[in-house]
């Protein structure tokens, strides 16, 4: 097991009507205003808006409001959000929606201290010192932002998606009320769980040893999701399903299941690079891509993939056919997936070989020349894994 430190001060503040507990939760930071960030209206339809005003309202708290945030959010409406707080004097970015919301907020937040915001996501060695405080109003279980110290931006000129880091983005508290996830489509609860299994196979495919506790903490994890998730679909206002899911997305990455151990986040950085050429969610791609990494990298640690084969999908294995259980993991988690209605082929969804190199050039720029750690992949490998996806 590796050294490592574990900070985490999110107060998670979890269950049925916790979005009345907004208010108090600014006032005990001493907040007298927010700017209220969202996105495309869904919390105006499923009635949520309306109750984080009125929490808002109870203690006094005055806001200002910028809506319009897209999934893989975008730099321009960043700059805008930052203007607003300098002008309007805001005291806390409150976040209510998804990993693009929270995302796009944390971007406002430290922006509002540096001069370019983007500088930090383009150059992971600038390291950002102060951020506004953050608030997150969790609406879909999926990208793990309401905890994680970073966000991911993109932006649209050049299709650049990028991300930066710092305990400084860390909200210093989540409201997360399952019931706010009822309104939820099914593509989007399905692009929700194939994000936080990925961030748990991202911590899990690691080369470091002497780590047991995480590698069960892991599965257990695995295990829950691939159980609870088909469920959810046809039982969609089942509280404890949700709330099993919703508390899965969060530790998938809050950052404790991948203490003292290498994280790999190729199959993510990959991903970026489709989501931010292409504009498909984050959770599609990852599907798509991470078979295929999988396929690509099994055989620098054979072990630890026929661990993943019989630990999470029980496939029984001997001493010498190690090979077959992994394959049929892979196959079995491609399965998942397509039980949950994602595609696991680039050419589903249209996409050919025609950007590849693109891609694989892109993923490099300011940073070095590979990505990961189970394996080290250079772009020729990039490239590789985008014809196994193919
Ligand atoms: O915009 P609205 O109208 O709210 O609709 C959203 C959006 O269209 C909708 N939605 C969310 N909650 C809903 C709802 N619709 C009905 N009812 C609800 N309760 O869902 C759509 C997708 O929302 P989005 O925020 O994009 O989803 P997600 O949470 O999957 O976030 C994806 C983004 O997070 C980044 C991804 O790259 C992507 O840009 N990530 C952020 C991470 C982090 N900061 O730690 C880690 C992840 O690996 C990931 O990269
Ligand atoms: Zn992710």
């Amino acid at each position: 097991m590796n050294n490592f430190n574990y900070y985490n001060p999110c107060k998670i503040v979890f269950g049925d009507d916790v979005e009345k507990e907004i208010g108090q939760n600014c006032l005990d930071l001493n907040v007298k205003k927010v700017l209220l960030h969202y996105g495309g209206g869904s919390i105006k339809k499923n009635g949520l808006y309306e109750k984080v005003i009125a929490s808002l309202k109870a203690s006094n708290i005055q806001y200002v409001e910028l809506a319009g945030v897209k999934p893989n959010p975008r730099l321009e409406l960043v700059r805008e959000g930052i203007a607003i707080c300098k002008k309007e004097n805001v005291d806390l970015v409150l976040a209510v929606g998804g990993g693009s919301v929270i995302d796009s907020a944390k971007a406002i937040a430290c922006g509002f201290y540096v001069e370019d915001i983007w500088e930090y996501y383009l150059d992971s060695s600038k390291v950002l010192e102060k951020a506004l405080p953050l608030g997150v109003v969790l609406t879909i279980p999926a990208a793990g932002s309401e905890t994680s110290s970073s966000s991911v931006i993109t932006e649209e000129a050049t299709n650049l998606k990028r991300s930066a880091g710092t305990k400084h983005m860390i909200a210093k508290f989540a409201i997360m009320n399952p019931k706010n996830t009822y309104s939820l489509p099914d593509n989007q609860i399905a692009y929700g769980v194939s994000d936080m299994f990925a961030h748990i196979m991202e911590r899990y495919f690691s080369q470091t040893t002497g780590v047991d506790l995480g590698d069960r903490l892991l599965e257990a994890n695995m295990k829950n999701i691939l159980r609870i998730a088909p469920l959810v679909f046809n039982d969609k206002e089942n509280y404890t399903l949700r709330a099993e899911i919703m508390w899965a997305g969060t530790l998938a990455h809050n950052g404790i299941l991948g203490m003292g151990r290498d994280e790999d986040w190729a199959s993510h950085l990959i991903e970026h690079e489709l989501s931010g050429e292409y504009d498909i969610p984050h959770g599609l791609g990852l599907a798509i891509v991470f078979p295929a990494w999988m396929k690509y990298v099994c055989k620098d640690n054979m072990p630890r993939f026929t661990q993943f084969a019989s630990r999470v999908f029980g496939i029984e294995y001997a001493h010498d056919n190690g090979e077959y259980a992994v394959s049929e993991a892979i196959k079995a988690m491609e399965n998942f997936y397509k039980s949950i209605g994602l595609h696991t082929r680039l050419s589903d969804i249209s996409i050919n070989a025609d950007k590849f190199d693109v891609m694989a050039e892109r993923l490099f720029f300011k940073r070095g020349t590979t990505v990961g750690q189970f394996k080290k992949l250079n772009k020729a490998d990039a490239v590789n894994i985008f014809n196994l996806a193919k």
